[in-house]
């Protein structure tokens, strides 16, 4: 069997990760997918179930139940999701629940594409150790917020850029010191900062540290 090619695209809370995994994606032709989507789709069940996202059963329920096809939703964009999903997250439980579909996307990408491009948390430490390539991208915590509240603004949203500073603090401190997967880059994974890099800019960066490998990997596909 052929060695699948993965991109691990790691990082923190809003640091243009899933920008660039969508874009890296779009550029080889790849699928993506969001793994936080998944963990936030489990909060959402949590929450609509009258759930507590901090109880294991309840979490591991709704890991149990939720839908990837639904990864769309606005639903699962709200900051208390985003919050709720990085305490669901902590549940080891619940990370078992999720790591088959990740691995499965990873092993064989939909639609018969060459290639997978995941962005989260783990992917390159404990999803698929053996990826291709990884990037753990990372901005200041300021550039961040800033970035975060001018999209929200663009939809319309009035939000103060302290309370979203104090939101990514906050999930970006769970998130790396959980037991499980914590967030931390991999031994191997090439870093990237887009706190001076605009998205373009970021773009090119990130293209031109994966670029190499992948390229290789492609090339030594058998045809066909
Ligand atoms: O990437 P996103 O902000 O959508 O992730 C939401 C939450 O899901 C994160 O704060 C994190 O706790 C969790 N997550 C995770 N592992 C992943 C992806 C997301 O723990 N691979």
């Amino acid at each position: 069997m052929t060695k699948p090619i993965v991109i691990a695209v790691d990082g923190t809370a809003a640091s243009g990760k899933g920008t660039l995994a969508k874009k890296l994606a779009r550029h080889f032709g790849f699928a993506h997918l969001d793994s936080g989507s998944l963990y936030r789709l489990t909060a959402l069940g949590v929450i609509r179930a009258s759930g507590d996202p901090g109880n294991e059963a309840d979490a591991v329920a709704a890991a149990g139940r939720i839908d990837p096809a639904q990864s769309d939703t606005p639903d699962i964009r709200q900051a208390p999701i985003a919050e709720a999903a990085s305490v669901v997250a902590a549940i080891p439980a619940v990370r078992a629940r999720l790591l088959e579909f990740q691995r499965n996307f990873a092993a064989t990408p939909p639609g018969g594409a060459k290639g997978a491009v995941i962005d989260g948390r783990d992917i390159g430490t404990v999803v698929w150790p053996e990826a291709t390539s990884k990037l753990f991208v990372d901005a200041r915590p300021e550039a961040r917020a800033h970035r975060r509240w001018l999209e929200l603004k663009s939809l319309g949203q009035v939000v103060e850029e302290a309370a979203i500073l104090a939101d990514i603090r906050r999930r970006d401190a769970r998130d790396s010191q959980r037991a499980v997967a914590p967030l931390k880059p991999a031994a191997d994974a090439a870093l990237l900062d887009t706190s001076n890099l605009d998205i373009d800019a970021a773009f090119a960066a990130a293209l031109a540290l994966v670029k190499a490998r992948v390229e290789e990997a492609l090339e030594a596909r058998p045809r066909g």
